[in-house]
């Protein structure tokens, strides 16, 4: 089976910084793997090349997901729009419609297939309203169904955005640091949705992580990138605070864990007793 993500060196250079730097990755059909990266290592840049909302350099090869092209040397492929059809997207700004319920919220991600005028006069079938019904139910959230989506708090307006991944078929879905605009519990309870979503549903999940006790926790395979590029790609096992000191020197400190910080801040209270 093709690869739900395919990669062939792909750069996007911005002026004289080169914010993806000649990157080549595969992601399976239902594989998770968590991006972590510095701020600035090329994270958000790497998924907009994913999903076609960024165009590559017009050195880069190719961008395919389940073998459909989504561009090639810089340009969209022809066949983009039938690749996003099954590609879902989760942003860390909650990308809802905030004055549409979230009902519709969720069917809008249906419009690749029932067309762009009915979805915006939401006229919704009663299998269609089933099926968001469902994807609803399936994230917790369907008690809110018929709520604007800004009376929602942030953790479950995620939840919708995954909700709607589901309403769309996606078999690729692409989150943006999900989590990073909030506070520890509802991060869980997305990381959680996440990851269920995928595993109930044999749906591959790429999501971009600043926290790295989360991909550690959440994630077998980890893509670390610096500066543009891919500097690690394998087991979360082998990702730990020296590991990270490694990959990234000082900016690791963004990256490393708070309880291994703890661990690390009373190892280096203990020394000046121990040498004494
Ligand atoms: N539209 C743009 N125009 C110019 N430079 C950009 C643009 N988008 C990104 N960059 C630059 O490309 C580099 C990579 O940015 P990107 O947003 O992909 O990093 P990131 O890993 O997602 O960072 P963060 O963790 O802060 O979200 C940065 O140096 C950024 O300033
Ligand atoms: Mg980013």
């Amino acid at each position: 089976m093709a690869a739900a993500l395919e990669l062939d060196r792909v750069s996007k250079t911005y002026g004289a910084m080169r914010a993806v730097d000649d990157v080549s990755l595969s992601i399976g059909a239902g594989e998770r793997v968590a991006l972590i990266g510095a701020s600035g290592s090329g994270k958000s840049t790497l998924i907009r090349i994913a999903s076609g909302l960024a165009l590559a350099d017009k050195t880069s090869g190719k961008v395919a997901s389940f073998g459909v092209g989504v561009q090639e040397g810089g340009r969209l492929s022809r066949e983009v729009r039938r690749a996003r059809r099954h590609i879902g997207l989760v942003f860390q700004q909650f990308a809802l419609v905030g004055r549409l319920s979230v009902m519709t919220n969720v069917l809008v991600g249906a419009l690749g297939r029932v067309g762009a005028l009915r979805g915006t006069l939401g006229l919704w079938n009663d299998d269609e309203r089933r099926t968001a019904l469902a994807a609803l139910a399936e994230v917790g959230i369907q008690a809110h169904a018929g709520k604007k989506a800004r009376e929602l708090s942030g953790g479950q307006q995620q939840r919708v955005a995954i909700a709607r991944a589901l309403v769309q078929g996606a078999k690729l879905v692409l989150a943006d640091e999900p989590i990073a605009s909030l506070d520890p519990k509802s991060a869980k309870r997305v990381m959680d949705t996440l990851v269920t979503m995928s595993r109930d549903h044999g749906i591959a999940l790429v999501v971009s992580l600043h926290q790295v006790d989360y991909a550690t926790a959440y994630f077998d395979r980890v893509v670390a990138m610096n500066a543009g590029r891919v500097v690690f790609d394998g087991p979360a096992s082998r990702i730990n605070a020296a590991f990270l000191t490694e990959l990234y020197g000082a900016s690791a400190e963004e990256l490393i864990l708070p309880s291994q910080f703890a661990v690390a801040a009373d190892a280096a209270a203990r020394e000046p007793a121990h040498v004494s």
